[in-house]
């Protein structure tokens, strides 16, 4: 922690946050730090890819300047890798980080009442992902998705869903030794065994003896892709209504 607390005396004593301080020259440093060793994971716009959309005023886990610092150099176990930076560079690219926070209303073209309806309508999404509850359980649940994805990460979820998996998502095939085969999604292997859920949301758990073939389906999704089923402007409306779904206040 860098900041003592100071509750109770003027405001004009507070501690300078070393954000603020930032020159625009530290900005750009910040931009070319961001874009060498954050943009792989987060987007070049910060729009997102397997790390969150970083174009949004909260981040969920960097809500003040200390946090955001601290999270950059220590990164978050198993998921993100801290960074190799001075504490100047730090900053700078922390700076950088909130100036694409403050271009987040992204303005969206799409009418979100309008994607709701097709959502839940001829979409057919409710089938396979849950909104604040309801819902089938096949896909993510999406009730904060706006939280962590940008527009062009939901663009491409629905219209090329085996480009966009989220981490750790593996679609697998498994090819019995009487040649049946099932599909679906892994939840869990081992040396073993391995434990999946097929496209009809049932669950499976085989033993690779049994098995004659076992496929790692890369690239490939459990989600139809709506390229060519619905229109650009259906796109942009389902696109808004999924930026719409946010951890309420
Ligand atoms: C290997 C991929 C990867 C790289 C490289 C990476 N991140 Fe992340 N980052 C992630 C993931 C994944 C998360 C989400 C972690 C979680 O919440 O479980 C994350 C979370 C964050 C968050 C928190 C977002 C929130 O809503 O709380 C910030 C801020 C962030 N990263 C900034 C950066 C910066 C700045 C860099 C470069 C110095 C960087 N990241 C490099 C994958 C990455
Ligand atoms: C047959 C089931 C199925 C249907 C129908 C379906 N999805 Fe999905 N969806 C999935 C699965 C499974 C994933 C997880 C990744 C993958 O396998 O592609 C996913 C992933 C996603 C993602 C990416 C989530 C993330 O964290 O990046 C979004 C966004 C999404 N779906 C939105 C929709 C919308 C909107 C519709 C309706 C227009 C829809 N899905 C219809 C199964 C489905």
């Amino acid at each position: 922690m860098l900041a003592i607390s100071c509750a109770g005396l003027s405001s004009g004593l507070a501690q300078r946050d070393p954000i603020a301080a930032l020159t625009p020259a530290d900005l750009e440093q910040g931009e070319r730090i961001y874009k060498a060793q954050c943009a792989l994971c987060h987007g070049i716009d910060g729009g997102g890819g397997t790390g969150p959309t970083l174009q949004r005023p909260v981040l969920t886990r960097a809500p003040d300047s200390d946090a955001l610092y601290a999270l950059i150099r220590g990164g978050v176990p198993g998921r993100m890798p801290g960074a190799w930076l001075s504490e100047a560079e730090t900053w700078q690219a922390a700076g950088y980080v909130r100036s694409l926070g403050r271009v987040e209303s992204e303005d969206l073209p799409g009418d979100a009442a309008a994607g709701q309806r097709l959502y839940a309508g001829k979409g057919g999404c409710t089938s396979c992902h849950i909104v604040d509850g309801e819902g089938g359980s096949l896909g993510p649940d999406l009730t904060s998705i706006g939280d962590v994805r940008g527009a062009r990460h939901l663009r491409q979820s629905l219209l090329d869903p085996g480009a966009a998996l989220p981490e750790g998502q593996l679609l697998i095939t498994a090819v019995k030794k009487d040649g049946g085969k099932i599909e679906g999604l892994r939840l869990n292997e081992d040396v073993s065994t391995i434990q999946f859920r097929d496209g009809s949301n049932r669950f499976h758990s085989l033993r690779k003896a049994d098995l004659r073939e076992l496929r790692r389906e890369f690239g490939k999704s459990l989600m139809p892709s709506y390229e060519g089923s619905i229109t650009g402007g259906e796109l942009e409306d389902v696109v808004a209504y999924l930026a719409s779904l946010r951890r309420k206040p």
